[in-house]
């Protein structure tokens, strides 16, 4: 008997929570569906990286990376330059790509893009300052105590609006109105526990359904094919019949933001 407490003593204290920061490239998944759940990649007897002209949508072809969308040709191809792209909206232009921003409007409402830095401090418009856009890899802008200012979205900490917390999988703190890393607990149906935010965006922590409770995973042994994807928020696949990591680690936080987007998506699919 006491062995046997013993024995349990040691297990529990092995226990360890999975922690990753992998991120899955095209070139790892093995199955048609998975390949199909990433925005960016397509099947053609393996997954590979769509190339621009397999971007059917604009806002998609926009957020490839090295993609715009040619509005003369209705295509997306290949991102020139910043002044050969005319926009409807002022936000636009850092969708072309990261190193344009707006002209001043022009008569007609459209604005043509330059190349040139965002500066969240410099935007007095609220609305363009809430259209999601980036000072930095790490900083997007966000209007709050009547200005335009730049929030650190590489951690939970230094979130400090409610919709952007969760949607990162971090924690919204009802009480102190503060944004926390995200715990398993604060889910409470199995369908919403699959993983969490560590204090550091773009680590996750994997959670698994336990006796009507949402909790830590040891393990991933409870994912399927159908759900290895998308319950690690893009980090492991399912490789040789089992759930297994992903090698590669390219990651920040646009890419977070826009894993979250393809992972929505692949769930309205
Ligand atoms: C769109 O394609 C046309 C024809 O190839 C080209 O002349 C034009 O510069 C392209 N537009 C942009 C914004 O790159």
């Amino acid at each position: 008997m006491i062995t046997i407490i013993y024995i349990l003593l040691i297990m529990d204290l092995s226990f360890a929570a999975i922690s990753t920061s992998a991120f899955c490239e095209c070139s790892e998944f093995q199955t048609s569906i998975e390949c199909a759940q990433q925005q960016n990649c397509k099947w053609s007897t393996s997954c590979m990286d769509k190339i621009c002209s397999d971007f059917i949508e604009e806002s998609e072809c926009d957020r490839a990376s090295d993609c715009a969308w040619n509005d003369t040709q209705k295509k997306c191809a290949q991102f020139t330059s910043c002044s050969n792209y005319k926009v409807k909206q002022a936000s636009s232009c850092q969708l072309k790509d990261a190193t344009c921003i707006a002209e001043d409007a022009n008569p007609d409402g459209s604005y043509i893009c330059q190349i040139g830095k965002i500066i969240c401090s410099q935007i007095s418009d609220q609305k363009l300052c809430n259209s999601g856009l980036y000072q930095s890899q790490y900083e997007t802008c966000t209007y709050s105590s009547s200005s335009c200012q730049s929030m650190d979205i590489s951690k939970c900490s230094t979130i400090t609006e409610q919709f952007l917390c969760t949607s990162l999988k971090c924690s919204w703190s009802v009480t102190n109105l503060k944004c926390l890393e995200g715990t398993c607990s604060s889910y409470s149906s199995p369908d919403m526990c699959s993983y969490v935010s560590a204090e550091s965006i773009g680590t996750k922590i994997l959670c698994t359904w336990l006796d009507n409770s949402c909790v830590e995973a040891s393990d991933v042994l409870a994912l399927t094919s159908s759900n290895c994807y998308i319950n690690t928020g893009g980090s492991y696949a399912w490789i040789y019949g089992k759930c297994k990591e992903c090698q590669s680690t390219k990651f920040g936080v646009i890419v977070a933001l826009n894993a979250i987007f393809s992972v929505l998506l692949a769930f309205m699919l």
